[in-house]
């Protein structure tokens, strides 16, 4: 069968896949997946590649179609090469579909089906456009790709991402309750950008009622960004009518429940598709014991306590063969990657495939701010 599915694809193509799972990489996960996309010319040439930047961004396929338009390519009898079916439909950014037949190109490969089911249906549309379409070509290694995206979508969740902000020896508090900030400006700033990804952050109620936390996004400058994620406190105890958290713009959620996977299906219909656990230790070792969490960000500071809250409570392992293993995730910035003075370490949850960390280096993207102290609070994670 594999020789029959490889006559439908040329050498080129195969070639343009790999680099398309690769440009996909520089994506962010969360409630869209990661995406790339290579345009072959006519004589199997590349001539440009896009990828998909996280939620509420182009698609890979209208990012690569921007870039040629930007450099006055003309596309007409051009070969797209995605890593997933171009959508079909009008979310906030027009579907895929239309975009590749206004730009006259002739013939669509692509990796996998979407499975969202308003996303669906772009190849037929396609072909019904007189595009030429084949799928398949690197299928696994596109489900790899977004295996823990594909998971959530099947289970009808938000994708978790989990942030701890810890100590060399896995505080994220001191004794007495200090913990603004463990982490260097950098790494909060980075903190930030991910916060203007989400939908949705969540704490336990112990971390408001000590932190006071707004936990809003919130630019360099300390200006509070223009997208918010909702703001969901998790927890039976009540939330005090003054607290910070819940701010005035009405994006604020109570979740009375100590079960994760109630928690889940509350923002699940709320509209949440990617929501970000921040803590503290209970509500982190609660999501990772349920084997909820799909992506697990640590900011890891070179500092030690000794003593202090601890990053996790009881995973409910007491053997070492029942360790959680995670895989090392070069998306969204790579699997390891200094932040002025931290390290932030990237993982991904599934099936561990014994890869090894990919270094990242310190880029303009991730600058600290220039003459900004680390106890300024408008800069702060929280
Ligand atoms: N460095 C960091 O990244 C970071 C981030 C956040 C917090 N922190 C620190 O973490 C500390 C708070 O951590 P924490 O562990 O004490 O509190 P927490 O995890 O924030 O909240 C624990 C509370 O959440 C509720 N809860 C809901 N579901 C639960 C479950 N499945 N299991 C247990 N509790 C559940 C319970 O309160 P109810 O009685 O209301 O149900 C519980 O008392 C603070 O010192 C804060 O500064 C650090
Ligand atoms: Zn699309």
């Amino acid at each position: 069968m594999s020789d029959a599915m490889n006559q439908d694809f040329s050498d080129a193509e195969a070639a343009a896949m790999d680099i398309a799972l690769h440009v996909a990489l520089r994506g962010h996960r969360g409630a869209n997946p990661l995406v790339g996309a290579v345009v072959l010319g006519r004589g199997g040439e590349q001539l440009i590649t896009g990828y998909h930047r996280g939620a509420g961004t182009p698609h890979a396929e209208a990012d690569a179609i921007a870039k040629a338009q930007a450099k006055g390519l003309d596309l007409t009898g051009t070969t797209m090469v995605v890593t997933l079916e171009p959508c079909n439909h009008i979310g906030r950014t027009g579907p895929c579909a239309r975009a590749i037949i206004d730009a006259g190109i002739s013939r669509v490969v692509y990796a996998v089906d979407d499975p969202h089911d308003p996303a669906a249906g772009g190849a037929g549309t396609l072909r019904g456009a007189g595009v030429d379409v084949q799928s398949g070509l690197a299928a696994a290694e596109a489900l790899k790709l977004n295996r823990e995206w594909f998971h959530a979508v099947e289970a009808t969740r938000p994708f978790v991402t989990l942030h701890i902000a810890q100590t060399l020896d896995s505080r994220i508090a001191a004794t007495d309750g200090t913990s603004q900030w463990i982490s260097s400006p950098e790494s909060l700033a980075d903190n930030h950008g991910l916060r203007r990804l989400i939908d949705a952050i969540l704490v336990g109620t112990e971390t408001v009622l000590v932190d006071n936390p707004r936990l809003t996004a919130r630019e360099a400058d300390g200006q509070e960004s223009e997208s918010q994620p909702l703001r969901a406190v998790m927890g039976l105890r009540d939330v005090p009518a003054d607290a910070a958290v819940r701010g005035i713009d009405g994006k604020f959620i109570q979740l009375p429940t100590r079960d994760p996977a109630e928690a889940l299906d509350l923002l699940f219909a709320q509209g949440v598709r990617h929501v970000m656990v921040e803590g503290g230790s209970r509500i982190l070792s609660a999501f990772l014991g349920a084997g909820l969490v799909d992506e697990l960000i640590v900011y890891l500071a070179p500092t030690l306590l000794g003593a202090g809250t601890p990053a996790l409570t009881d995973l409910g392992i007491s053997t070492l063969a029942d360790a959680q293993q995670w895989n090392w995730d070069d998306a969204g910035g790579g699997a390891v990657h200094a932040l002025g003075r931290d390290l932030r370490l990237h993982l991904r949850s599934g099936p561990t495939d014994g890869n090894k960390p990919a270094w990242k280096s310190h880029d303009e993207h991730h600058e600290p701010f220039r003459g900004k102290d680390a106890s300024d609070t408008t800069t702060g994670g929280h």
